[in-house]
């Protein structure tokens, strides 16, 4: 049994990997951190483990932690985590920081987009890019995992067939995504407030969306051809869930056979891409609803002969592919068991 421990387990996306790895059979949770729940049940904060495991939260002293755990996942907010990371690899344990501490390989992006500087940028060449389907032999080994950002993998799992097979301009990609309040964590403010949040659609971060550097730097690798994309989000009334639309000009008349070659060459034996492009039926593209409490990330196309277009779709459920799901499955491919142990099941439908 390989042993466990969540930093920032009373959050959300902590929530949802002690949901998983409770259930997993080849892994035991062997410390949980809260300061704030500190000595108390797990259920204080996850109602929903209640008679599921009796254990506590402590505090998160590392080296406590480091002395119980051979893998550790971080669920701190930004910033937060990368001191930590830094004395859990010195210390010999392997880490999968969902954060975004060390996702962007450029120290200057982090300046740039997050508006300080990187306090250990020697470390961020040794961490892998958590994206499963783009850099899986490299997290077999790695020491450091940076789980992608939620609207990133939407993003970056629904655009890249179609950059990577040069269909479209590079630099005139528009990417409007929907957002529930889950992703925002468990902190409260005004944004969040019920009759705030209650029947919204709000832009909320325009421009400079700091999922960009990310989403831009995976597609081009992937793609090897530099992209530039334009980003904007919105806060819309749903607990879970992304939807990213993707507006893309085409350099040259395709056909939609064309595009489903290209989606099936690089998702067809991902466990958790699935394509949805039906021609009948309400559910004829992907929508978070089918996709709430699983691990899928759906993704879509439709070509927009009138604007010379594409339109791509990309869906998931931004606690499980966006976060905590896509973590586990990262784990699973370094302690080399099946990629779907944990997080095989579906969704709840309806929701
Ligand atoms: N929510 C999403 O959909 C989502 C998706 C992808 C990635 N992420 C990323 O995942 C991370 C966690 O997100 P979340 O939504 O779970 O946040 P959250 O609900 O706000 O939870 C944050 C957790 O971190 C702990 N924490 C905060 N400051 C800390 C510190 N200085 N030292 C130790 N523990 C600290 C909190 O517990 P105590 O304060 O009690 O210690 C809490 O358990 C963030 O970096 C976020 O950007 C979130």
């Amino acid at each position: 049994m390989i042993s466990i421990g969540i930093i920032g387990g009373s959050g959300y996306t902590g929530g949802e990997i002690l949901r998983i790895l409770l259930n997993h059979e080849k892994v035991e949770i062997k410390a949980v951190t809260s300061r704030e729940y500190a000595g108390e049940p797990i259920f204080r904060a996850h109602p929903h483990l209640r008679k599921i495991t009796d254990m506590k939260f402590i505090e998160p002293d590392l080296e406590k932690i480091a002395s119980l755990c051979d893998i550790v996942f971080l669920a701190v907010p930004h910033g937060t985590a990368a001191p930590m990371v830094k004395r859990l690899l010195e210390a010999g344990i392997r880490v999968i920081d969902l954060s975004a501490d060390f996702r962007l390989k450029n120290k200057e992006d982090y300046v740039k987009w997050y508006g300080w500087e990187h306090p250990c940028p020697e470390l961020l060449e040794l961490a892998v890019f958590g994206l499963p389907e783009f850099h899986r032999d490299e997290i077999r080994n790695a020491k450091l995992v940076a789980n992608p950002g939620c609207i990133a993998t939407a993003s970056i799992l629904s655009i890249t067939p179609i950059v990577k097979a040069g269909f479209v301009e590079y630099d005139r990609i528009v990417l409007d995504a929907k957002i529930g309040s889950s992703g925002a964590g468990t902190s409260v403010s005004e944004a969040t407030h019920h009759p705030e949040h209650s029947n919204l659609v709000r832009a909320y971060k325009p421009v400079m969306h700091r999922h960009t550097p990310e989403i831009e730097q995976e597609v081009s690798l992937k793609s090897g051809s530099k992209i530039t994309v334009a980003l904007t989000p919105h806060a819309i009334d749903m607990v879970r869930g992304i939807l990213v639309t993707g507006h893309m000009f085409l350099k040259k008349e395709i056909t939609m056979q064309e595009i489903w070659k290209v989606y099936r060459e690089m998702y067809q034996n991902e466990p958790f891409v699935r394509i949805v492009r039906d021609h009948k039926g309400l559910h004829r593209l992907p929508d978070p609803m089918n996709v709430i409490g699983s691990n899928f990330c759906d993704v879509g196309f439709e070509i927009d002969a009138h604007a010379n277009r594409i339109v791509t779709f990309g869906a998931l459920d931004n606690l499980m592919k966006g976060a905590a799901g896509q973590a586990v499955q990262n784990l699973n491919i370094m302690i080399g068991v099946d990629e779907r142990m944990g997080i095989g099941l579906t969704g709840v439908r309806p929701v």
